[in-house]
């Protein structure tokens, strides 16, 4: 079939804005008599492009390669030198990525990013940092409270990201940091900072600058109330990593996720201290976690937890009480699953003959962190039971396991991991499902007592109590 003849078509002198007609004033810019008429692009009959066609910037279309062809171990990492960070990144900044920080008001991104930075700065060269939402003393201020005055970063205060990339162009850094995306914006989009539109088209920029010229760029940005990014969805597909900081407001500690990322693992979770000098990597969580613990109190158990590469020793907590009469019994449950909790206390009514339904109860998981893994449900079982039996259990012993419906403890993964970093810590006695028992258990300096039911545990607890 040949393909149909050239179309005739018009566009404006002034902008560029395309009309299938002629029209005195351009919809568009607003100028009068600038439509021209133009030759639209030959259409072929498999639906536009003729063979042959040359790509926009007048090159000829690229040549496709073998994936055998490509060598995968391109990609250098340059680690931040912040150890936690460095580990939810998957290792390092991979040069032209770009990763997205989110977080809460407040919740340390720019303390984080300036250390970051700083780092980065001494061990592998330069680093810009554009600081649309503070003046440069304020940025000043906080590197002299964290100890970084002497920091080799390259800093600029501007809110134009058209500036920011010229900055950028002029210094060539192998890093770029926008602190935040929300706060800057771009002449040619005719909306405010921080509408989705800005957003967009300032992350495409330097979205376009990172992969053109091989520059890692870290983008901070403000959630909604919702808790999650402020901004276009698209931003969150666009950009390689997307990395949310989180802590209670209250606590010092600080907990690192990625929910994207091209580089490495989701799995893998950061901890951080927030102190006056900053954020602190926290090597050992666990003994962090439970050094405030009330042993031998009723109510608190120490759950086995594993996130990504690490094991994490987490105490929770539970307290249980008369509800009050004719009213609905309150169930709060924090930084534990509350629909998992829901059906461990559903198991304890009917399989424990706990009656629950009477009474308040109120679950925490200590130091902020989040236990959403199934293991936690054995452990929100025993500190339930300590709680409404108002026994503890033995400050020694460490619990993990899944709780079916049936009231069964069903195995979970990394079972030996769990116990490993339990014994490190001085625990010894484990309960674990039946299935996870280790052979080879009674050589360990930790005791292993495997449970196939609820009812099992309760009976190891009190056997470890006695
Ligand atoms: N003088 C100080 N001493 C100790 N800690 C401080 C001090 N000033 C600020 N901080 C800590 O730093 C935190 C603010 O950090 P930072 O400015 O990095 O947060 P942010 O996430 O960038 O906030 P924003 O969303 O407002 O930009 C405070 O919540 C506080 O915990
Ligand atoms: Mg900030």
């Amino acid at each position: 079939m040949a393909a149909k003849p050239p179309r005739v078509k018009y566009a404006c002198d002034e902008c560029g804005y395309e009309s299938p007609r002629w029209l005195g004033r351009c919809p568009s810019c607003g100028s009068w008599n600038s439509m021209r008429e133009v030759q639209a692009a030959p259409v072929s009959p498999r639906g536009g492009l003729a063979p042959g066609r040359r790509s926009a910037a007048g090159q000829p279309a690229p040549e496709p390669v073998r994936l055998s062809q490509v060598d995968p171990t391109d990609d250098a990492r340059f680690p931040t030198g912040v150890g936690e960070f460095d580990r939810v990144l998957g290792g390092g900044l991979v040069p032209g990525s770009v990763v997205l920080v989110g977080g809460d008001p407040g919740v340390g991104k720019s303390t984080l990013l300036l250390q970051a930075g700083d780092h980065f700065a001494r061990a592998h060269g330069d680093v810009l940092y554009v600081s649309a939402e503070e003046s440069l003393r304020q940025v000043a201020l906080r590197a002299r409270r964290l100890g970084l005055d002497d920091t080799p970063l390259r800093l600029i205060a501007e809110t134009d990201v058209d500036a920011a990339v010229d900055a950028a162009l002029h210094v060539r850094p192998k890093l770029m940091i926008v602190d935040s995306i929300q706060a800057v914006s771009t002449a040619d989009a005719d909306s405010v900072p921080g509408s989705l539109v800005q957003v967009r088209e300032c992350a495409a920029r330097l979205i376009r600058l990172a992969k053109l010229e091989g520059i890692a760029v870290l983008m901070v940005g403000h959630v909604t109330k919702q808790g999650s990014l402020a901004g276009p969805k698209v931003l969150e597909h666009a950009v390689d990593a997307v990395l949310y900081l989180e802590g209670e407001r209250d606590t010092q500690f600080r907990v690192m996720r990625a929910v994207k990322n091209r580089f490495g693992s989701t799995d893998e979770i950061g901890i951080f201290e927030m102190g006056d000098a900053g954020l602190r990597d926290v090597a050992n969580p666990s003994a962090l976690f439970l050094q405030e613990r009330a042993a031998g109190e009723p109510g608190t158990v120490v759950v086995a937890g594993v996130e990504g590469s690490r094991s994490l020793l987490v105490e929770v907590q539970a307290l249980v009480g008369p509800a009050p009469f004719g009213g609905t019994p309150r169930r709060q449950v924090s930084g534990v699953d509350y629909q998992r909790a829901a059906i461990v206390l559903a198991v304890l009514e009917r399989r424990c003959g706990m009656p629950l339904h009477t009474h308040d109860v109120y679950i925490n998981a200590v130091g902020g962190v989040r236990l959403d893994e199934p293991a936690a449900d054995l452990a929100v079982a025993l500190a339930v039971a300590s709680a409404f039996r108002d026994r503890p259990v033995d400050a020694g012993t460490v619990v993990f396991g899944e709780v079916g419906l049936t009231g069964e403890v069903r195995g979970v993964r990394q079972a030996e991991r769990r116990a490993r970093e339990a014994a490190k810590l001085g625990f010894r006695r484990c309960i674990l499902p039946r299935s996870n028992v280790p052979p080879g258990a009674a050589a360990a300096d930790i005791q292993f007592f495997g449970v196939s039911t609820v009812v099992d545990a309760l009976r190891a607890v009190e056997a470890g109590s006695a």
